[in-house]
């Protein structure tokens, strides 16, 4: 496939916003669709095990436990390795936070399998079923979007699949049963309370599951994995995969074994639910008992050069210098579910990274206008909130001292700064230490959730890495839903690691 030429970073129509035709995905929903909807209230209830864990203590780690106990017990190794047979020159695809199961999501598979054209397997990092990880919506999540991707998938959870005890994904990604119930928590305690509220698993239903499963059933499709965490030699490369709960750390047991897989001198890249790096901040998740994921993924003699995880939906790409090495963190999660916003990331000053090594997709800017253009809709005020993509990418440089990509001369109005401020762009830069309103994480908790639309441009994103001997080529394309889009799906952001850095 000849490279794309154009991107959000070189025109208005690369971004998608002068779509002509909306793309070919909309064939390939199922029939009957209910878009999700983080407003309403059933959504909320369903995905309560969040709060719960919040309040009354996280049961993940048992949890898990239990899930790797008896996968041990069924003669899993102790490694959890996935056994795989790719040459020393391959390709795989990563998508992060996938199975929203309406437009959005279906919006990145016609790119996805055109891209993935040739790929020996795909990652799905995080949140493959919303809103809970139920086994019963696998069918319509993950099965039908991904029937014509002719090789295997495999996944680690996030925190949604975790909502309904991992039994979804380990039933399809693990094909075992449910966990036998544990015992009952003590009377009055903060696990009583607990279970007094919490979501238990849903039953599978068998026929169809069975149904479903017919969808991914040919030979090259087939896909059995450990656990939920789990390592992969790749050709030259080792792929670790860990699974980060609810919460976002990791257990003691799983922290011994990623410290043993990751020795050696062998390159690898970490798979994770939550990104070390997001939204200018160092999140270095935990291990219980002590230490750090990022402290093994920065240690040289592990020698990681990447660190890919989902969670938040959008591209975010950290080059950071550790050593005389530069290991990239990156976020991927514009894999289906609603979007993030970039817009509320300040200028970019984190483990060394500037601005100017800082890469994310959608651009400040189009993520703005995207917003405004949904609060006019949603608010009916459309004449006051929406800004087009030059008028956000004004005041975002304003804002944030950061050049518009594709230039623009719009001037900065009262309105633009009113509607930019409103909707969670930073103050500038001097600015910040006087004004510290909670607004960003209101935003990605809040905010962007309700904010989900399922009609173009979209912002969807899924990477595509090729690898040598030599070299690691990692790039970001886009689904945006239009049509010329899905035929040519444009490059976001390309990098090359050199392996024996
Ligand atoms: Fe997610």
């Amino acid at each position: 496939m000849p490279p794309s030429s154009h991107s959000s970073r070189d025109s208005a129509a690369g971004a998608g916003w002068t779509c002509q035709e909306p793309g070919t995905y909309t064939s390939l929903l199922p029939s009957r669709v209910r878009d999700l909807s983080w407003t309403r209230p059933s959504t909320l209830w369903r995905a309560r095990n969040d709060v719960l864990a919040r309040w009354f203590g996280d049961p993940t780690d048992d949890e898990r436990a239990r899930w790797v106990g008896e996968q041990l017990a069924r003669g899993a190794g102790p490694d959890f390795a996935i056994e795989r047979d790719d040459p020393d020159s391959f390709s795989f695809m990563v998508l992060g936070d996938t199975g929203e199961g309406d437009g959005s999501q279906y919006a990145v598979v016609p790119g996805f399998h055109r891209i993935g054209e040739g790929t020996r397997f795909a990652i799905i990092a995080s949140d493959v079923i919303y809103p809970t990880g139920s086994v019963n919506e696998y069918a319509t999540k993950f099965f039908r979007p991904y029937q014509g991707y002719h090789a295997p998938i495999y996944a680690v959870p996030g925190n949604h699949d975790w909502y309904d005890g991992l039994g979804g994904f380990m039933r399809v990604f693990c094909g075992v049963p449910p966990l036998s119930p544990d015992g009952r928590p003590k009377a009055f305690s903060a696990a009583w309370w607990r279970r007094l509220f919490w979501k238990e698993p849903d039953v599978a239903d068998e026929g169809r599951l069975a149904a479903a499963e017919a969808l991914r059933a040919a030979p090259e499709q087939r896909a059995v994995q450990p656990g939920p965490y789990w390592v992969m030699d790749a050709g030259p490369l080792r792929i670790v995969g860990i699974d980060t709960g609810i919460i976002g750390g990791i257990d003691a047991d799983q922290g011994a074994w990623l410290r043993r897989v990751s020795q050696g001198p062998k390159p690898k890249i970490l798979i994770t639910g939550k990104p070390l790096y997001v939204d200018d901040e160092s999140h270095p998740c935990p291990i219980a008992g002590g230490g750090t994921v990022d402290d093994i993924v920065r240690d040289p003699a592990c020698n990681y050069v990447a660190a890919i995880g989902g969670d938040i939906h959008n591209y975010q790409r950290y080059p950071v210098r550790v050593g005389d090495r530069v290991i990239e963190y990156i976020v991927s999660g514009g894999g289906g579910a609603f979007m993030h916003a970039t817009h509320t990331i300040p200028r970019v000053a984190v483990g060394g990274v500037t601005e100017e090594d800082f890469r994310c997709y959608p651009l400040r800017g189009d993520c703005l206008s995207f917003y405004s253009r949904l609060y006019g809709r949603r608010l009916r005020l459309r004449r006051f909130f929406e800004l087009t993509e030059d008028d956000a990418a004004a005041v975002i440089a304003r804002r944030l001292g950061i050049p518009p990509k594709r230039g623009t001369r719009a001037a900065v109005t009262w309105r633009a700064r009113i509607v930019a401020s409103l909707l969670g762009v930073p103050p500038r830069p001097h600015r910040r230490s006087r004004l510290r309103l909670p607004v960003r994480r209101i935003y990605q908790r809040f905010l962007s959730p309700m904010s989900d639309s399922n009609c173009p441009p979209l912002f969807k994103s899924f990477l595509r890495l090729d690898v040598t001997p030599e070299r690691l080529r990692i790039r970001c394309f886009a689904a945006t839903g239009c049509l010329e889009h899905e035929l040519d799906p444009p490059i976001e952001d390309e990098i090359t690691i050199h392996l024996n850095q």
